[in-house]
């Protein structure tokens, strides 16, 4: 299980709550695989992230549009990834039933991408944001 830390705190209060709501669901679906309910609790949560991730990453993108931030086009191409990722395991699951690869990419995506992209990505435009103020 990938716990959310305060080193994960971008310092943009709407921001840091849709991450620790996204490490939620995320260790939910781990969870319940781990107690043999996978099968429902998968499929609500790819479902889930798949609408809560786009919710989230506009509300990102339209920010930095209104800021002006000089790396939005890249930041939009990594959320533009991030979506392609949950649509591979969607289509996994939809093939395979939730079987551990599900499971172990949905894990995969929380520790080397989420994390990192909350880490660096993230944190460097509400950085310039601040640096506006
Ligand atoms: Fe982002
Ligand atoms: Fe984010």
């Amino acid at each position: 299980m990938i716990q959310w830390d305060q080193s994960l705190e971008t310092g943009f209060l709407a921001i840091d709550e849709q991450h620790q709501e996204l490490f939620k669901r995320v260790n939910e679906v781990i969870e319940a695989y781990n107690v043999g309910k996978a099968r429902q609790e998968v499929k609500k949560t790819l479902q889930f992230l798949e609408e809560y991730v786009h919710t989230h990453f506009t509300m990102e993108e339209e920010l930095q549009l209104q800021y002006k931030y000089p790396k939005y086009k890249e930041h939009k191409e990594m959320h533009e990834y991030f979506i392609k990722q949950i649509a591979e395991i969607k289509s996994r699951y939809e093939q395979n039933g939730p079987k551990i690869t599900v499971t172990m990419a949905l894990n995969r995506i929380l520790l080397t991408w989420l994390r990192e992209h909350i880490l660096r990505v993230d944190k460097a435009f509400v950085d310039y944001i601040h640096s506006l103020e």
